[in-house]
């Protein structure tokens, strides 16, 4: 199958067309349901000062309240994510055969690897957006084929990011954990301890001759417990709250931390798992480095035990998450 990015330079951005195939229901269309009126913003948690008791109020406040927030001072230097995206970028404006050196194995079961299509769509669809997809933590699931060998330090950046990036998950598992009255370690424990993976994601969303007719990355909640997300520059990223599709701001250096349907479940539905859509711009290309924090795939979750009683029965079935991604990939019931 071609890329979006292949597609979308013999287009040239000029023409006003894109195949059908891209074109929108008109209950998706973003020109037409994205809201125009005065909006909340997305709450921004500083991490700065360290302060626990403060930090897990915020981050579960914002967990509850919106399944969405941004951090700020959160102990990631601007270099390593400016270094993260140059070499990222680097990567998708390789020529095509080299790109095509880590194509994703199709029917090897594994999500990593570059391509344009994960999920298939009910009315075959197509997103306009272009990925690749690699494990980064631990070591022992890392599996170097498919990082970039160029640029020549995309392997030294990433697994640098990566380092930094456990440390801002451990510290939201645990404001989650405090912020259901539990001790810090129970939510990172239930998500397999230090066995928890992350799994870097690389959104390349070419630009697009119709944005207010097709869609990037369509609705959707994430599977993992919680994402760390930086964008590029180019706004794109919509959140659904209270009915409406609204833009997320952007703000320079800030991680966006998705609540994903993992975290839903250990909270039993006090936190709520975010649904949220990327749009495209006509002529920038937008970018977005999502890492998704999982639990491995034979560790069972479901709600945890502290959480559960006769007044508040259990809300969600506890299924592996290798389960739990199988009925969603393949939209069984959970
Ligand atoms: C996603 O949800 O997969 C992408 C989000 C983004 O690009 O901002
Ligand atoms: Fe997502």
């Amino acid at each position: 199958s071609s890329t979006v990015q292949a597609l979308a330079s013999s287009l040239g951005v000029k023409l006003d067309a894109i195949p059908s195939e891209f074109v929108r229901s008109e209950d998706e269309r973003p020109g037409t349901t994205t809201f125009r009126g005065p909006v909340p913003e997305i709450p921004v948690v500083d991490l700065a000062g360290r302060d626990r008791d403060r930090i897990a109020k915020a981050v579960s406040e914002a967990a509850e309240g919106w399944g969405i927030f941004q951090i700020v001072n959160h102990g990631v230097p601007a270099e390593a994510i400016a270094a993260l995206q140059r070499v990222g970028r680097g990567f998708f404006e390789m020529p095509r055969e080299e790109k095509e050196k880590y194509a994703v194995e199709p029917g090897s079961g594994s999500v990593e690897g570059y391509g344009s299509r994960l999920q298939k769509e009910p009315e075959g669809k197509r997103a306009w957006v272009d990925y690749l997809f690699h494990n980064v933590w631990p070591e022992s699931r890392i599996d170097y084929k498919f990082w970039p060998e160029s640029p020549p330090d995309y392997r030294k950046v990433n697994q640098e990011y990566a380092r930094y990036l456990v440390s801002v998950m451990d510290e939201m598992l645990s404001s989650l954990s405090l912020g259901l009255g539990l001790e810090g370690h129970v939510i990172k424990e239930a998500l397999g301890g230090e066995g928890v993976e992350l799994l870097l994601k690389i959104n390349y969303y070419p630009p697009c001759p119709r944005p207010d007719l097709a869609l990037g990355v369509v609705a959707h909640t994430d599977m993992s417990a919680v994402t760390l997300l930086v964008p590029n520059e180019v706004p794109g990223l919509q959140v659904f709250k209270d009915g409406h599709w609204i833009d997320a701001k952007y703000i320079p250096n800030a991680i966006i931390v998705h609540i994903g349907d993992q975290i839903e479940i250990l909270s039993n539905g006090k936190y709520k798992s975010v649904l949220h859509r990327t749009t495209v711009n006509k002529e920038k290309v937008r970018m977005s480095w999502p890492v998704f924090c999982s639990p491995p795939d034979d560790r069972a979750v479901g709600p945890l035990p502290q959480l559960v009683s006769e007044a508040s029965p259990a809300k969600f079935k506890t299924k592996s998450y290798k389960d739990y991604k199988y009925c969603k990939l393949n939209k069984l019931p959970q």
